[in-house]
């Protein structure tokens, strides 16, 4: 195990929670009830998802990936395309809201549903194992230190954060326990 592979892990996790809850409330039509909330939810995304998540496995995570692993040259390059790509799909579903314009919504919110569940499980079944097998003690310890450093300016409490936001506006947007009532 390597703390640099679970901590993205982690972050994924709500990166799955928070766009399960949008293709939720998009399919079940609710978007233009609940505006606010799902204004929120997309304002989230791109600091977590964006800014934060994206940004940090950039700037420490993938550097090291490319160079200790060359064989996923090309395909780090093409999600650094897909995080480029998540960007502006997100952009395109905020102009949506603000013009108050369902249909578009819906359409750029479930590409960024589809697109983004693509890109994280990509990440974690072509990537991930790799390096989670592979990784020298040295580098997982850079990459941390690199982490924490990225972290800063978001602030100590920030994962507190994200995590009671992911579970409130899921509450919020899909009643309390909505993903309990599944098939387990
Ligand atoms: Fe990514
Ligand atoms: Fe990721």
């Amino acid at each position: 195990m390597r703390i640099s592979v679970t901590l993205l892990q982690y972050e994924h996790g709500i990166i799955r929670q928070t766009v399960d809850v949008l293709a939720e409330v998009i399919k079940s039509g609710k978007a233009k009830d609940k505006e606010a909330e799902v204004k929120e939810l997309l304002s989230f995304l791109v600091d977590y998802l964006d800014e934060f998540h994206h940004a940090k496995e950039e700037e420490c995570f993938y550097p090291h990936v490319v160079e200790l692993f060359p064989q996923f040259k090309d395909e780090v390059d093409a999600i650094y395309e897909e995080h480029e790509v998540a960007r502006r799909m997100l952009d395109d579903a905020l102009s949506a809201i603000e013009e108050e314009d369902w249909d578009s919504l819906g359409r750029h919110g479930m590409n960024v549903v589809r697109h983004m569940t693509a890109h994280v499980e990509k990440e974690e079944d072509d990537i991930f194992p790799t390096v989670d097998d592979n990784l020298p003690l040295d580098k997982d310890e850079e990459i941390n230190e690199c982490y924490q450093a990225f972290n800063l300016p978001f602030g100590e409490d920030y994962y507190q954060k994200a995590e009671m936001f992911a579970n409130d506006i899921q509450d919020r947007l899909l009643g309390k326990g909505f993903f309990d009532k599944g098939i387990f």
